[in-house]
């Protein structure tokens, strides 16, 4: 199955609205599916033993998953201007697909929520691209023929969709931020179905 894996990390929801509007423009395109997967918490002391299946909302991701994904979109929210360390915790665990070269030449782009508008969407996403360089993924974000990266007045960069999820996280994503997210589905589906 050609899949676009989007492996997303949220407490509150608000990342994970954002994923399920990333799968809408995935399938938007003939011809790929999207999968959404999350990954567990991360225990302070030591590895928690969670039920395999999420009480809610998506799956958790297997290794398998991430390789056999035809492209990746990665999100997380934001934590002290970086992904959340649930999120690093897995990529942490992906050196087995480093090794064997599983993610090179793939396309990927990163998506994130904030509660404050400048508290650090940029250097999330940016972060969040670093481990996928390593793995030699093909860094996708968002061209500004998408007009809404102009006049958004919440959420929404060049370099991957974010959303301003406000003081109580609870704003639902705006007209623009919604698009960008489908924007970036459809993107990194057709980048991956020109790609094969
Ligand atoms: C430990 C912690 C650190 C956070 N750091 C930031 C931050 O640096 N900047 C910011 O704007 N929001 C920060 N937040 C707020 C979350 O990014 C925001 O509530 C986000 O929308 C939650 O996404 P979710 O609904 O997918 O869990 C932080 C929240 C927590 C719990």
């Amino acid at each position: 199955m050609n899949y676009i894996l989007i492996l997303h990390y949220s407490r509150h929801g608000a990342t994970a609205a954002m994923a399920r509007q990333i799968a809408r423009g995935v399938e938007e395109m003939d011809g790929m599916e999207a999968r959404l997967r999350t990954v567990p918490e991360v225990s302070t002391t030591c590895e928690a033993v969670d039920p395999a299946v999420p009480d809610e909302g998506a799956p958790y991701a297997s290794l398998d998953d991430l390789r056999d994904c035809a492209g990746l979109a990665l999100g997380s929210p934001t934590r002290f201007g970086n992904m959340a360390a649930a999120m690093k915790h897995f990529i942490d665990s992906s050196s087995r697909l480093w090794i064997s070269g599983a993610l090179i030449g793939k396309p990927a782009g990163v998506f994130t929520s904030t509660s404050s508008m400048h508290g650090g969407q940029e250097t999330t996403l940016t972060s969040m691209m670093m481990p996928l360089l390593h793995h030699g993924m093909l860094l996708v974000g968002l061209p500004y023929s998408e007009n809404d990266l102009m006049h958004t007045q919440s959420g929404g960069t060049p370099y991957g969709p974010s959303h301003f999820a406000g003081s109580d996280s609870k704003l639902p994503l705006s007209d623009e931020e919604q698009r960008l997210c489908r924007a970036l589905g459809r993107r990194l589906a057709l980048t991956a179905l020109k790609l094969a």
